[in-house]
């Protein structure tokens, strides 16, 4: 296993180039099973998740090829219709497959996706939507079974707003015999980029950007070429690491109204951000006010960024609260900072990081990815070294980070462990 060794203290300072949207590279991936042919995705992010779901659609018949940024896609022949549990495990996103093939094909097998390190996940909203579409799913050893003959039209409400049920739900009406009207549907740029990819297919789908989709069923789709959105949260990551180490960084290829949310919460901490077009300059020259965050669907303050704030707020000048609407436990950064020196305090749904203490660099274990990138971002404020555990985690959904980071100014070195 890699891990990452860290010497703290140095700031970041100079450019980098932000990759396409991991979540959105997962969610365009399965459209190819809803068209027979060739597809291209362009800025495709280079991580692991990308290669896990390559991997998924390979053993489901489709030539997948990462070459560079641009994914290789061909499903001309579909082989099989089960994503087995040795892939869902390994990422809950391969529950995307469910809605195309049964769209398609009438028929799919995919592995429950288990619990995670951030709490329950549940995958209710997508079979129900499903369901409402007509499919006939049970849950069998573990595994998801859905038929149908035709998915039919329909309206479906989301309970809750969920990025991962919209996804799926959505391309399966794409395909389904006569209109559906999805409301609360996710508003997350990810859902947006897959909802044009799908248009750009030949799918009838209005009300793209709000809460209300209204989907005409086609018979057919066409493979298309498509550009990846870029990645809000890398972005996000990269901002608050340059503001946690009092850096002076330029962000290239961002969009920033994804992510204005947290361009403000930056300013409120003091830092002073520059945005023309797709590039964003940040600059931080002194410790931060404390700001409180709540983490809730878009365009609120992301989850998948809470982690990164807290690490960010350790050397505030007061204490700040962290609150995550979308999974009330996930905290389970804070040991590992505190194992830094860190003195945080968590309740049921938030925890409060009380600013202002030396950090000192120790061993630290990643137990998911944005905490790993949160435990990250401490190390680099940190005075001396630090080692981080288990950074595959991390490289699920950032490219060469510790390159772009070494090349910001950084030092940070991967290196092989034994770990049993
Ligand atoms: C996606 C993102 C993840 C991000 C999350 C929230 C991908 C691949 N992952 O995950 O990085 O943290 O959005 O922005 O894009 N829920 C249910 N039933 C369901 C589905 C969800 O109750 O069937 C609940 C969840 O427990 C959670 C909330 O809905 O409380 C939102 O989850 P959801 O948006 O579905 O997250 P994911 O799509 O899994």
């Amino acid at each position: 296993m890699d891990k990452f060794i860290v010497e703290g203290g140095n700031r970041l300072v100079g450019s980098v180039k932000i990759s396409g949207a991991k979540n959105a590279s997962l969610a365009m991936m399965p459209t190819c099973l809803l068209a027979p042919g060739v597809f291209h995705l362009e800025n495709t992010p280079n991580n692991r998740d990308v290669w896990t779901f390559s991997r998924l659609l390979g053993s489901l018949g489709v030539h997948a090829e990462l070459n560079g940024n641009t994914l290789f896609m061909d499903s001309s022949t579909i082989t099989s219709f089960e994503a087995p549990y040795e892939h869902v495990k390994k990422m809950r996103a391969s529950i995307y497959v469910l809605g195309p093939l049964l769209a398609r094909y009438g028929h799919a097998k995919v592995s429950l996706p288990g619990g995670c390190n951030f709490g329950p996940r549940p995958v209710d909203l997508h079979l129900k939507g499903l369901e409402k579409l007509g499919a006939e799913i049970t849950v069998e050893g573990g595994y998801i079974v859905a038929q149908t003959k035709r998915l039919k039209g329909a309206h479906f409400h989301f309970d809750i707003s969920s990025v991962g049920a919209t996804v799926n739900v959505l391309m399966a009406a794409t395909l389904a015999e006569g209109h559906t009207t999805l409301t609360n549907a996710a508003l997350e740029p990810e859902v947006t980029a897959l909802a044009r990819m799908l248009q750009k297919m030949g799918a009838k789908i209005e009300g793209i950007g709000t809460t209300t989709l209204e989907i005409d069923g086609v018979d057919v789709l066409k493979p298309v070429t498509e550009v990846t959105t870029p990645d809000r949260i890398e972005a996000a990551t990269y901002l608050i690491a340059a503001a946690a180490t009092k850096g002076d960084v330029t962000l290239h290829n961002v969009n920033p109204y994804h992510i204005a949310a947290i361009i403000q919460k930056l300013e409120e901490a003091g830092a002073e951000l520059d945005v023309t077009g797709e590039t964003i300059r940040i600059t931080m020259s002194d410790d931060p006010n404390p700001v409180d965050v709540t983490a809730a669907p878009y365009p609120s303050y992301p989850t998948d960024a809470q982690a990164q704030w807290a690490a960010f707020m350790l050397h505030a000048k007061g204490a700040a609260t962290i609150k995550d609407t979308i999974y009330p436990t996930r905290f389970g950064y804070v040991p590992e900072l505190q194992r830094l020196g860190a003195r945080i305090e968590t309740t049921e749904n938030s925890c409060t990081v009380h600013g202002g203490r030396r950090l000192t660099g120790a061993t630290v274990m990643s137990s998911d990815l944005r905490a790993s990138a949160s435990l990250v971002i401490a190390a680099l404020m940190a005075e001396g070294t630090s080692e981080i555990l288990r950074v595959y985690h991390i490289d699920r959904g950032y490219e060469s980070i510790e390159q772009r980071l070494q090349a910001l100014g950084a030092n940070i070195v991967r290196s092989r462990t034994e770990e049993f």
